[in-house]
Parts: structure tokens; sequence; C-alpha cells
């Protein structure tokens, strides 16, 4: 037997309902906030993720899902979807249509990682982004959209982190005063921090192990310049404005290279070690390093299995799929097939969901199976029905049966479901 690879899932059933839970509010919500949606391929040049997301990164360096094509190109499945999207953007001339400009995407990505509860290797984001503002109104209204999608989907349990990361400029002087302070450490911190230390220092200080020596370090904020620092207090005073509940994560750095200001990390208590459901901030250089002008930007993506994760750990109620209001059984010749198919029809015109016997099953049969689907309504029609110009309605929770004129059973099911709910 086949098996899906590692760290893959496979979808379906009643639980395909929190996915359209979140996917459905997560749109409704985009249009209200005037994103448009963007789809872009799954698969980039692999060099667009190594220019965007940064050779050192851990993604980079170990996690890309990296193969030559046919015709020899490296090509690589889209870790996350920032890159792609300013890529698209560039590519589309869209930089040419004024500003702001506000996509959202929907979609899988794949990073080679450990699988674990909340952690995949296929696995999908919600996100947005924004093109063209530098005003922290900007930040203020990507992160109170992430709020109210987090709430609208029924979440309450969790926790904004900010925190901001300066200019470039201000980061260089802080990544020498990391060097320094970590520098008599060396020979104690973990494996994988030896390496961060001469590749990408800033991620010692989110290391889960080198915990304590993180705290001793110097603190970020205290190497921002004046600019940066005004945009986060803003931002930070409009939030509060706005009644926006955050709390200041001065060790938040974030794992992607093209981050600059603000920065934003949401967990959930309700998660353990892969508490991050959504994460985001401001990449003011990635266009002009991707090739277009310089234009301000900023953004966030929420990982969807974390977010039904979330959902099912605070017992958001989430309303079950419907696919069966009324089964359909039949018994005859084909003009009782054709009349049952219309009939079927009709219904679903209506916006009753219908099962309709394609089995051909015995009569029996069919109303034991009308009763394991969960079918609310048991249409019946037969040789004799048909003649009569009649139809069977049994209502399967009660097991009463009624007995309806042609012409006036697809408003006495309407009615029928109606009282049921
Ligand atoms: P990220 O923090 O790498 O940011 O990913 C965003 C979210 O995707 C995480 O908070 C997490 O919920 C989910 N996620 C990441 N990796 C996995 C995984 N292996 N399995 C399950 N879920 C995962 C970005 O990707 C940025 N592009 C966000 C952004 C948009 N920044 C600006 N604009």
């Amino acid at each position: 037997m086949y098996q899906k690879i590692k760290g893959t899932e496979d979808l379906f059933g009643q639980e395909m309902k929190y996915w359209y839970w979140i996917e459905e509010r997560g749109r409704k919500l985009s249009l209200l906030y005037g994103f448009t949606e963007i789809r872009t391929p799954i698969f980039e040049e692999t060099k667009l993720f190594v220019r965007s997301v940064g050779q050192d990164t851990d993604i980079v360096q170990k996690e890309m899902y990296t193969f030559d094509d046919k015709g020899g190109r490296s090509i690589t499945l889209r870790p996350e979807g920032t890159a792609p999207v300013v890529r698209a953007f560039v590519e589309n001339g869209l930089i040419a249509s004024g500003f702001p400009q506000k996509y959202f995407y929907v979609g899988p990505m794949f990073r080679y990682e450990r699988p674990q509860s909340g952690r995949q290797r296929q696995f999908h984001q919600f996100g947005a982004e924004i093109f063209g503002s530098p005003s922290p109104l900007a930040d203020v209204e990507m992160i109170a959209f992430v709020d109210r999608f987090l709430r609208e989907i029924g979440l309450v349990d969790f926790e904004i982190h900010i925190n901001t990361l300066g200019d470039p400029e201000d980061r260089l002087n802080y990544k020498e005063a990391l060097k320094k302070y970590y520098a008599p450490h060396l020979e104690h911190l973990c494996d994988d921090c030896k390496v961060r230390y001469e590749k990408n220092i800033l991620r010692l200080l989110d290391c889960k192990v080198d915990v304590e020596y993180a705290k001793g370090a110097p603190k970020l904020v205290d190497y921002i310049g004046e600019n940066a620092k005004k945009h986060y207090e803003e931002s930070k005073k409009f939030l509060d404005g706005l009644g926006i509940k955050y709390v200041e994560d001065p060790r938040l750095v974030r794992g992607l290279d093209y981050y600059n200001r603000t920065v934003f990390e949401v967990h959930h208590h309700k998660l353990g070690a892969m508490s991050a459901i959504a994460g985001g901030g401001r990449y003011d250089n990635l266009i002009k390093e991707i090739g277009g002008k310089e234009v301000p930007a900023l953004g966030f993506a929420a990982g969807i299995e974390r977010l039904v994760l979330a959902i099912k750990a605070e017992n958001v109620h989430v309303d079950d799929i419907v696919t069966n209001e009324v089964y359909i059984a039949h018994f005859g010749g084909d003009d009782v097939k054709v009349e049952a198919m219309k009939l079927a029809q009709q219904l679903r015109r209506e916006g009753i969901a219908v099962n309709l016997e394609i089995m051909e099953r015995s009569f029996s049969a069919q109303l034991k199976n009308a009763s394991r689907t969960g079918a609310k309504l048991c249409v019946i029609i037969g040789e004799n029905e048909l003649e009569k110009d009649i139809v069977l309605v049994k209502n399967m929770e009660t097991g009463e049966q009624f007995e309806f004129e042609k012409n006036f059973v697809v408003s006495g099911i309407k009615d029928m479901i109606e009282d049921m709910k």
C-alpha cells in the first residue's frame, strides 16, 4: 500500500469543516478590509527565496524542497508566501498602479522540518500583504486585521507579541554588540547556536536551548535609531487607541531575514511547543531587493493547521458540513428513475442537500442507507406513487411518513426541514 509522504496530511470528511470555517471567514474579512486575492504558483526559482528569506536562515539552509526540473532549472516549492507575492507584484507591473495595494492569499507551503503536532512539511497559510505605506497606520491596520480574523474564527486565548527590529543600520550595530556579548560563552552554546553565531546571530535570541544566555543579552531596543523608534511608539499608541492588546517582546526576531521595524507573532496558549499561530512584520527593503523600486511593505501569515488545533483546543463551535438533508429512495422502471432524478434537481435548486440513490440497491437496502447516512428526510418513489402522482416523505427522526401530491412536494419538504431546525 502506498503511504503519504511524512509531514503531509489527507483532509476529508467533517475535518474539512474547520478549513471551510477558517477560509470562508478569512476571505470575507479580507474583502471587508480591502484586500483582494492573489494566487501565485506553488514553485518558484530557488534564487527568489535565497535572496528574500535569506541565505543563512534555517529555511534556506535546511528546509527547502529544492530540485532541478527537466530543463535543469533550480526550482523550490514555496516555503512561504511573501516572496512570491512580491515577485508577482513586481513582474506584473502592479507597482505602477498606485498605493496602497493590499493582497491576501491562501495555500500550501513546504518546509522540510521535523514533523510533530502543528508542524508539517506541507502546511497551509492564510496571509496578507500591504504595499506602499511607510506609516505606522499600516502596521496597525495589519495587526488589527489579524486580531479581528482570529476572533472571527472564534479564538480568544491568544497573545500578540510585538517588537521592532529597527532599520538595517541599527541592526548592524546591534549584531556587533551581540557578537561581543556571546563571544566568551561560545563554547557553552548548543551546536545550532554555534553556527548561528557565525551566520545569523539574531537567531541566538530565540533559541529554545540557550534561553539563559539570551536573557542577559543586549537589548535590540537600545540600538534602535530615532525614526524607527518613533514609528514603533506611534504604532503602539494607535494599537492602544483601538484597544488591541499586545505584549512587547524584545526577544522577538523572526526567522526570515527580510524584516525591519515592526515585527509581530501571535501565540496561542493551548498549543504547547508549536504555539505560533501567526507571524509577520514590515519589510521595507524587500521589493527593491527583488528588482523593483523602493516600496515600503508589510504583511502576515497564519498557519491554518495550527488555527484548526487552536479552534479544537478552545472548543469553538464550528458548523457541521451538511450534505444529506434528503435521501431519495426509488424503486421501479425508468419512469420512476427519471422522476426521482427530477425531484433531486428541483430540491437542489432550492438549496437543499440531496443524496439520490445511484447504486440501484434493493428498496430495504436504500432505506437502511438513508438512515446510515444521517438523512433528515427520506423521499420514497415507486411505481405505485408514480401512478398516483404522489411522493412519500419519511421523517427519519420520528419515523412519521407523509404523502404529498407531486406539485407540492418541494414546498412540503422545505417546510419540514425548516421545522426540524
Ligand atoms: P512564518 O512565521 O515563517 O512567516 O510563518 C507564518 C505561520 O505559518 C507560523 O506562525 C505558523 O503558524 C505557520 N507555519 C510555519 N511553518 C509551519 C510548519 N512547518 N507547519 C505548520 N505551520 C507552520 C512567514 O511565512 C511570513 N511569510 C509571514 C509574513 C507575511 N511576513 C510578512 N508577510
